[in-house]
């Protein structure tokens, strides 16, 4: 079973993302949000800097995301068709509830980028965590849109990029597990 919430241990060791394009639901209510949100906000993070910021694009705001991606999806490949243009209004309108986790590094501080982007890594990942603990699932992509400067922009300040975008809703069917890493392959003692 996957997603099994009966225990810590059992939820740690089955947790499955789902694809964001096969939620269904409204998702999260705006209190178990706010609980997930508190959860991913609790990560490690070397010198309190909290270099992320989760944004939250409400339901209203779907319609604006899909004008935003229509007109990012042009810069990208200029020969787009208007089944492109479909495909960017369906990925802004995908269902459940849709979190966008920003990278904020502070620079030129003795903490190195590089952890506080690890830092952020932990921080999606809890979110994930977060949501499947309350019941939930959720799939974190990214993609062209992450990489966008159009897209970057419309969420970020200058210095941040986004993380990825993760949408938290029901599975319209049931997950099937993917394979994962032998821990032979993975796991090594180390030879001073
Ligand atoms: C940074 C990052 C970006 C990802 N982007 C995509 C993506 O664009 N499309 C996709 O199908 N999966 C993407 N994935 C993979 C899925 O989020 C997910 O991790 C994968 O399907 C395995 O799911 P699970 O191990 O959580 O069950 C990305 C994962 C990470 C960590």
């Amino acid at each position: 079973m996957l997603n099994d919430r009966s225990s810590i241990l059992s939820l740690l060791e089955t947790r499955r993302s789902a694809k964001p394009r096969e939620l269904v639901g409204p998702g999260p209510t705006a209190a178990e949000l706010e609980r997930m949100l508190a959860i991913a906000a609790r990560t490690p993070d070397h010198g309190k800097l909290h270099p992320w910021r989760f944004v939250i694009v409400g339901d209203d705001q779907r319609d604006a995301f899909g004008t935003l991606l229509r007109e990012a999806v042009v810069e990208h490949d200029p020969c787009t068709t208007i089944a492109h243009h479909n495909k960017e209004d369906e990925f802004a309108h995908y269902a459940g509830q849709l979190v966008v986790v920003v990278s904020a590094p502070a620079a030129n501080h003795k903490i190195p980028v590089w952890e506080q982007e690890l830092s952020c890594g932990a921080a999606a990942m809890n979110l994930l965590l977060a949501a499947h603990a309350l019941g939930y699932v959720a799939g974190w992509v990214t993609g062209w849109r992450a990489y966008s400067e159009r897209v970057r922009a419309a969420f970020c300040e200058p210095g941040e990029r986004i993380a990825g975008f993760v949408f938290i809703g029901e599975a319209s069917r049931d997950l099937e597990d993917r394979p994962r890493p032998e821990l032979s392959d993975v796991v090594r003692n180390w030879q001073p």
